[in-house]
């Protein structure tokens, strides 16, 4: 049967990818986008490559929306295999003492309660061993912390605990949770100087949504290899 993805942030950058490659594999993508003609749009643009894609309206800094949007799927009768929170805003590139006031709280809304939100609302679709990946970066590693972009950094590294407390939640349930670093990729968010390609970005999302052992589970992951937290 065929399988189902739903990928917040999925109208542009890497998540678009993910919804590309996964469709060329013959997933069914539902595209979690926040505004209805970006949405329509990235739709289509799937559609024309002859991909099931389906345009799910949902702003996951909005714990309404994210309800909303598992309620209308719920009634359709829809099952998720693979759920990835892919969605972000990276809007502080200074450092920490500069951090304009309200931004830790805005980031953390989009960054960190938002899959936090989404995995709650979502979770009824999920049956047994199907999988959670959740978009992170290398900002976000503890250790290697630096003065520079600390809401989105503060963001990512408690998404890494999100990752961590989801992974043993469900880890009866044979779910399993993983975060992932795409490295540094020319989308909106990485600028044109970054070093990677959105194919290369989507790269080891996919490879944890398809190939990887289902038994990794509260792992970070960059090339399809483990990095610590
Ligand atoms: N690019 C990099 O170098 C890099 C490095 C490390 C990690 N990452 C991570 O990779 C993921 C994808 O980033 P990207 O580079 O593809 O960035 P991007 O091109 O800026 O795309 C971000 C996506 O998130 C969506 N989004 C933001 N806030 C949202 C909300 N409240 N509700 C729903 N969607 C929302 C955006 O929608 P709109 O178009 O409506 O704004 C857009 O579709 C992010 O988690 C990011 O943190 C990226």
């Amino acid at each position: 049967m065929k399988k189902t993805a739903l990928i917040t942030g999925a109208n542009k950058g890497i998540g678009f990818e993910i919804g590309r490659q996964l469709g060329r594999k013959g997933w069914r993508v539902l595209l979690g986008i926040r505004n209805t003609l970006n949405g329509r749009d990235a739709e289509e643009k799937l559609q024309s490559l002859g991909i099931d894609a389906v345009f799910v309206k949902v702003d996951v800094a909005d714990p309404d929306s994210i309800i909303n949007a598992a309620e209308i799927l719920a009634a359709d009768g829809t099952r998720i295999d693979v759920l990835i929170n892919n969605a972000a805003i990276l809007e502080d590139r200074g450092t920490t003492i500069n951090t304009p006031r309200g931004l830790l709280e805005k980031t953390l809304m989009t960054n960190t309660s938002g899959p936090f939100n989404v995995i709650l609302a979502f979770l009824p679709l999920l049956g047994n061993g199907s999988r959670i990946i959740n978009i992170s970066s290398g900002l976000g590693v503890t250790a290697d912390m630096k003065d520079y972009a600390a809401a989105y950094s503060i963001s990512k590294a408690a998404l890494n605990a999100v990752t961590k407390q989801f992974a043993a939640a469900l880890a009866g349930r044979e779910i399993s949770v993983n975060a992932v670093c795409p490295g540094w990729v020319k989308t909106s968010m990485g600028g044109a100087g970054a070093t990677r390609s959105v194919e290369k970005g989507a790269e080891t999302p996919v490879w944890l949504a398809t190939e990887a052992d289902s038994s990794l589970t509260g792992k970070f992951f960059r090339d399809k290899k483990e990095i610590p937290f």
